[in-house]
């Protein structure tokens, strides 16, 4: 039913949406066992830390640029099948340097997949530098510098991922005033692995126009209150929440709630193949969890084009 629905998704991690059967593909090709992360029916993970050990094992088996040309190319033309005509996908740095591409090659690659997938589908994607929370303040930093010191057309965004429950926000402000400072749209996770408090701080000390999760805000009404009054939009993905044991089923995840306390709410699938999930499945879930017709739908896609970290014209053209 949600299939003609047209989508946008502002909310994933692009190692994250490697599908089992590319990443077997690129092991055969390196001679890489990945059974510790990978079985024959999918990404194997207990909790949070075997996710991101999971994560991390697939994203060490993109090592060239057109590695990630054929990542990009693949997850976008899967999600523009699914009627998606937006996408944001979000970029490590520090995963590229891990990975031993180097920065210069990571982007390249990723660009062309881009542009590949647009040529096919008409997709358009822009993509937002992140950098990783429990590596600590001065990687994120450096990731900041990175995005703010190398300009390219389709990195239109700055946000940080990782382990939230790792350090405290005040310690990376210095990064988002970099990237804010060089025109970048903010985003950060926040109140996803932590409650309120982490979401206040992620407001207060990074004054972000969207929070990656933010789902945990729920807990304090008062905070909900003042999300919904700043006009802070949520990325919210409640698939990989319930994966993630976040909320205890799609019936537990606030999206509706926050939706009706006059949040703006967008809907998203974080790391799709990890979570048993793609963006189609959250507006199909999202549908048959809380009864919205296309009409409703089609409006989250809106939110999300507007809260985009895109050009204006490209904006317009969009909604
Ligand atoms: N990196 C990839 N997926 C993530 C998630 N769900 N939360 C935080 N960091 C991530
Ligand atoms: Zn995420």
């Amino acid at each position: 039913m949600t299939r003609a629905v047209p989508k946008a998704e502002i909310h994933c991690h692009v190692e994250g949406a490697a599908s089992p059967d590319l990443v077997r593909r690129q092991a055969e090709k390196y001679g890489v066992d990945v059974s510790s992360f990978l079985d024959e029916a999918g990404y194997v993970w207990s909790d949070f830390t075997s996710f991101l050990a999971a994560y991390d094992g697939a994203a060490a088996l993109f090592r060239t640029e057109e590695d990630y040309a054929l990542l990009a190319e693949t997850y976008l033309s899967d999600i523009a099948a699914q009627g998606t005509i937006y996408a944001e996908i979000f970029v490590s740095p520090d995963h590229a340097e891990r990975s031993g591409i180097g920065t210069e090659g990571y982007l390249a690659g990723l660009g062309t997949g881009l542009e590949r997938a647009r040529r096919a589908s008409g997709i358009e994607c822009r993509m937002i530098v992140v950098g990783i929370r429990h590596f600590g303040p001065q990687a994120v930093e450096a990731a900041a510098r990175f995005a703010a010191s190398r300009p390219h057309a389709l990195i239109t965004g700055f946000g940080m991922a990782g382990e939230e429950r790792f350090g405290r926000v005040a310690d990376y402000a210095r990064a988002f005033d970099i990237a804010r400072e060089a025109g970048l749209g903010i985003t950060i996770h926040a109140g996803e692995l932590a409650g309120p408090e982490s979401v206040r701080d992620a407001l207060d000390h990074v004054r972000p126009s969207r929070l990656g999760h933010g789902a945990r805000a729920i807990e304090d009404p008062a905070l909900v209150e003042r999300i919904a009054r700043e006009g802070v939009a949520l990325e919210l993905c409640p698939g990989s929440n319930v994966a993630l044991k976040v909320f205890d089923g799609w019936e537990k995840h606030p999206f509706e709630a926050m939706r009706k306390a006059g949040v703006k709410v967008t809907l998203n699938s974080d790391d799709p193949p990890h979570f048993g999930s793609s963006i189609g499945h959250e507006y199909e879930m999202a549908a048959r969890t809380w009864g919205y017709d296309a009409a409703m739908l089609t409006g989250f896609t809106r939110t999300a084009i507007q809260a985009a970290f895109v050009d204006e014209a490209t904006r317009e053209k969009l909604l």
